[in-house]
């Protein structure tokens, strides 16, 4: 079998195996290495995503979504529950199995479009005469060569200094999706998305969750009407959020780990749990790639220096998703894949980050496109705004789901949407419509204008359209 390729992709997570895909469609001969090992020693592609992230998450988001329905929601819609119990083996069980359906249907879509996966750890040996030579360490061991290379090597958990992740007390987001009984107290450090997420999933289960945040607002990155609605919701459901703490010590005991801190006035705190989940942020992955052998030196904080088409600085290396600059999610990433290929075969293709959607699959959901309040007003751009509450919307209050809002920015003088942010139900769904309009470069009128269905959560975004004129129809 051939070692030559026109395309050697490294990493098989959206980045990745997307490339890897759309190389194959354009007619390039493409190989995909990945590293990632299962339970069974078996490859499983998808990366960081399919194997203890945005799928896993998901999955336990919907099974202690459930969960929490059964036991408080279902009684107002006249459903009784009686004898309701869970069992956490079981449902863990579930996503594992969710897992592997992604991780097999990666395999079939190889072998669909014909790129050759191969299974290991890869690195590069060096660069002559424009083609790049790559050991492959692993189960499909050997020297595969090529003139234009992929990195998508994804990223790993930050770890807090003096507290180690060991998977069994201190967890990062691997350990997180697979706690094999609840804990009764539950420590997280860093209140972003994972913290936000996996603390939602242990709280539905019946743990009391602290969510330590050393920033003293919270989630700086959302638009702080949308942040302070859901930290009250947050609040309300029993996470405890705690902001602008100083970790002093975290210190591993026999039977669970003690957190000293200083509490947002300064006083010395000390919070006792049975496992504590460390999400502070990710860091990029380049651990034994050898880049030292093309000359590529990393940025200061580690990631691969790329320009606007993710072109890395030698001729032919490209990298794309959480090892490169911009937003560390899936669809970034998967963007970035695509993009590359094209460009590799010819094409021009273009990413817009200004229209990647954010969703943190919390409940209520949160999500956003586009530009905040707070970055226009410091940006100093004149726009107006237009909010719709689900409270006054029918498919709401028939759901019995009325929490939040959506919210649209227009620019004041041209009305096209600068921005949509929304709190409540399924906004990880409703976000599209905004993301469509604004790669459009749409006005709020022409959102305005649309017949959206009745009943459905969408005509929120439809009166929000209106309420940026002052026309809302329901409110
Ligand atoms: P990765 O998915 O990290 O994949 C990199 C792959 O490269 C891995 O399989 C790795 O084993 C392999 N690799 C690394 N080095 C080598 C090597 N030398 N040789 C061979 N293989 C190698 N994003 C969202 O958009 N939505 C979400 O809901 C979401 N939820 C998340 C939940 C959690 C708990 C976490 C941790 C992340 C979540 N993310 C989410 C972020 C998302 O997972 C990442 O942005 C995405 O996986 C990045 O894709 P990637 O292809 O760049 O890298
Ligand atoms: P994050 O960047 O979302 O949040 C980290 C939080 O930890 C921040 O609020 C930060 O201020 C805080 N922090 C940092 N150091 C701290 C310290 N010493 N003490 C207390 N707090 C501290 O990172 P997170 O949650 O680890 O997730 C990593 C990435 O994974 C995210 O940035 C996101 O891109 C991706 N992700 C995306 C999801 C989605 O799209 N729904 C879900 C989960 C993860």
């Amino acid at each position: 079998m051939s070692t030559q390729f026109d395309v050697v992709v490294i990493g098989a997570g959206p980045g990745g195996y997307i490339a890897a895909i759309r190389a194959a469609q354009l007619g390039l001969s493409v190989a995909c290495v990945d590293a990632w090992v299962n339970a069974q020693g078996g490859p499983a592609p998808g990366g960081t995503c399919t194997n203890v992230g945005c799928i896993p998450s998901k999955a336990l988001l919907q099974s202690s979504e459930h969960y929490e329905h059964a036991g408080h929601g279902f009684a107002e819609h006249g459903i009784e529950v009686e004898g309701l119990k869970l069992d956490l083996p079981r449902l863990l069980r579930r996503k594992d199995q969710v897992v592997r359906q992604n991780n097999e249907g990666i395999l079939y879509l190889f072998k669909k479009n014909k790129v050759r996966f191969l299974h290991g750890r890869a690195s590069f040996v060096g660069r002559t005469d424009a083609v790049f030579e790559i050991d492959v360490d692993g189960k499909d061991a050997g020297r595969i060569s090529a003139r234009q290379v992929i990195v998508a090597t994804g990223s790993i958990q930050r770890a807090l200094p003096g507290a180690a992740f060991d998977e069994a007390t201190i967890l990062s987001n691997a350990g997180a999706l697979a706690i094999d009984a609840v804990p009764a107290r539950l420590g997280v450090i860093g209140a972003g998305v994972i913290g936000l997420e996996m603390g939602s999933v242990w709280r539905r289960l019946g743990a009391k969750v602290t969510v330590l945040e050393a920033l003293p607002e919270f989630l700086g990155a959302a638009d702080q009407q949308v942040a302070k609605e859901a930290l009250k919701q947050f609040n309300r459901q029993g996470l405890d959020i705690q902001l602008g703490v100083k970790i002093d010590a975290v210190t591993k005991g026999a039977d669970g780990v003690t957190i000293a801190y200083a509490d947002a006035t300064g006083a010395a705190r000390t919070l006792e749990v049975d496992r504590l989940i460390v999400s502070i942020g990710r860091v990029p992955n380049t651990q034994g790639l050898n880049l030292a052998a093309l000359g590529v030196e990393l940025d200061g904080r580690g990631f691969i220096p790329v320009d606007d088409h993710c072109r890395a600085e030698v001729p032919g290396l490209w990298a794309v998703g959480d090892v490169v600059r911009g937003p560390m999610l899936a669809h970034k990433a998967e963007e970035e894949g695509v993009a590359v290929a094209e460009r590799i075969a010819g094409q021009k293709p273009h990413v817009d980050f200004n229209t990647v959607p954010w969703v943190i699959y919390t409940s209520p959901e949160i999500a956003w496109v586009g530009q905040t309040e707070q970055a226009l007003k410091a940006a100093g751009r004149a726009f107006k705004v237009g909010s719709f509450p689900f409270m006054a919307n029918g498919r709401a209050r028939a759901l019995g789901d009325t929490t939040g809002f959506v919210k649209m920015l227009a620019d004041a003088e041209t009305d096209e949407i600068l921005g949509v942010h929304i709190i409540g139900p399924m906004a990880s769904e409703l976000v599209a419509e905004a993301a469509v309009a604004m790669e459009f470069k749409a006005a709020a009128e022409d959102i305005a204008r649309i017949c959206h269905a009745h009943p459905t959560l969408s005509e929120s975004m439809k009166e929000a359209a209106l309420a940026t004129d002052g026309r809302s129809l329901n409110f």
